[in-house]
């Protein structure tokens, strides 16, 4: 017999609900989720929302969406409304997302049918900065509608709630999963991760103490919206050549990576980060058709960095997500050498000389 599914789990608990049982009732719900960085990348996926290989992230801390969600249930109500303002200030795209979003989580959070939503948004961090705001976003949403579902229907499950939380986030961004989760998180199945899955991401707990403070400084090479949308670049990996060995070479760099993270081997975790970032780029030059989000300042701030480690033995490596900009992580300990080196090497390469400190976080929280 086939293993049931965690979202054929969440199907039959949503079919059990008798919403006509439940009084009216109001009330608001709000929650900050932090971005995150990928070490090993997804880059590629089948329906719905399903990895084509598993990856691992930092969770970041002062990147963060803040959303509040204000809203009235009424079991009577068969026609769900929902308002959304960004920043205080209509967002019309990103509203377009939602109604597209909840509309497709209404299955697994059946009073969504019944209620009317107003829910605020606003970043930590500017706008097309590089920082993946889909997944702080979309996390951000996913906390605060699964917390609304749970104090409306009083069914509390604690230890269930950020599984189930970051389960919804998923279905609206493949990175938000990730984001549910203090330090480091796992989404996707993999041999030897107990628990892990492709419908929710995990927490990677057991690193050694020298990866305890990493930073992340977010060097702006460009600023500016995605040249090339991640929902593009999943789908060219569908026809890409060299898919099925980067989807095999994932899997092996998650293991190296692990390793590295439970020892405390810091230079293969540099190795296999850098070249996790170096992959997720070629595959986007490899595509039909292939395209460059590199630009020069991206390539020089690379060079200077792997010249500065090699000169320093300083702990630092970088890594890219799907755009010009660079993350470079790093060793708290080494903050004052690493920042100085920051300032006066690698700020000129950066678009108005900018660049966003962050480090390690704790996750979402409650506010
Ligand atoms: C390059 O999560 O933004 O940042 O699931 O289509 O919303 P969708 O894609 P998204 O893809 C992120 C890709 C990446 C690498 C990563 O975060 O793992």
């Amino acid at each position: 017999m086939m293993e049931e599914t965690y979202s054929q789990q969440l199907l039959n608990d949503a079919a059990s609900l008798t919403v006509k049982a439940l009084s009216p009732a109001s009330g608001s719900a709000g929650w900050s989720c932090p971005s995150n960085i990928a070490l090993i990348k997804y880059w590629g996926k089948k329906p719905v929302q399903i990895p084509m290989n598993p990856s691992l992230s930092m969770t970041l801390d002062e990147a963060r969406t803040f959303t509040r969600v204000d809203y009235t249930f009424d079991p009577a109500q068969t026609d769900p409304a929902f308002s959304f303002s960004f920043e205080g200030r209509q967002a019309p795209a990103f509203s377009q997302r939602i109604e597209g979003y909840l509309k497709f989580i209404t299955p697994y959070l059946p009073l969504l049918a019944h209620t009317s939503l107003q829910i605020e948004s606003r970043n930590t961090f500017p706008h097309s900065s590089g920082i993946a705001s889909s997944a702080s976003a979309m996390g951000a949403l996913a906390l605060c509608l699964l917390d609304i579902e749970q104090t409306i229907t009083g069914t509390a499950h604690p230890e269930e709630f950020m599984r189930k939380a970051s389960f919804l986030a998923r279905l609206g961004s493949g990175s938000a999963s990730r984001s549910l989760f203090p330090q480091f998180s796992l989404w996707g199945k993999s041999e030897g991760w107990t628990g892990s899955s492709d419908e929710f991401a995990v927490s990677f707990s057991g690193f050694h103490p020298s990866f305890g403070n990493l930073r992340d400084t977010i060097l702006i090479v460009e600023a500016g919206a995605k040249k090339v949308s991640s929902s593009a670049g999943h789908g060219l990996m569908e026809k890409n050549p060299y898919a099925p060995v980067r989807f095999e070479q994932a899997r092996v760099n998650l293991g190296e990576i692990r390793n590295a993270l439970e020892s405390g081997d810091w230079p293969l975790f540099l190795e296999i980060m850098e070249m996790e970032a170096l992959a997720l780029h070629a595959m986007m030059l490899t595509g039909k058709p292939g395209y460059l989000l590199m630009q020069p300042g991206t390539l020089s701030i690379i060079q200077k960095i792997r010249a500065f480690r090699k000169e320093t033995g300083k702990r630092l490596g970088f890594t890219l997500d799907a755009g010009a900009n660079v993350h470079l992580i790093f060793s708290g300990n080494d903050s004052d050498r690493v920042n100085a080196f920051i300032s006066s090497e690698l700020l000129p390469h950066c678009e108005n000389g900018r660049a966003i400190s962050d480090r390690m976080g704790d996750g979402p929280q409650r506010f």
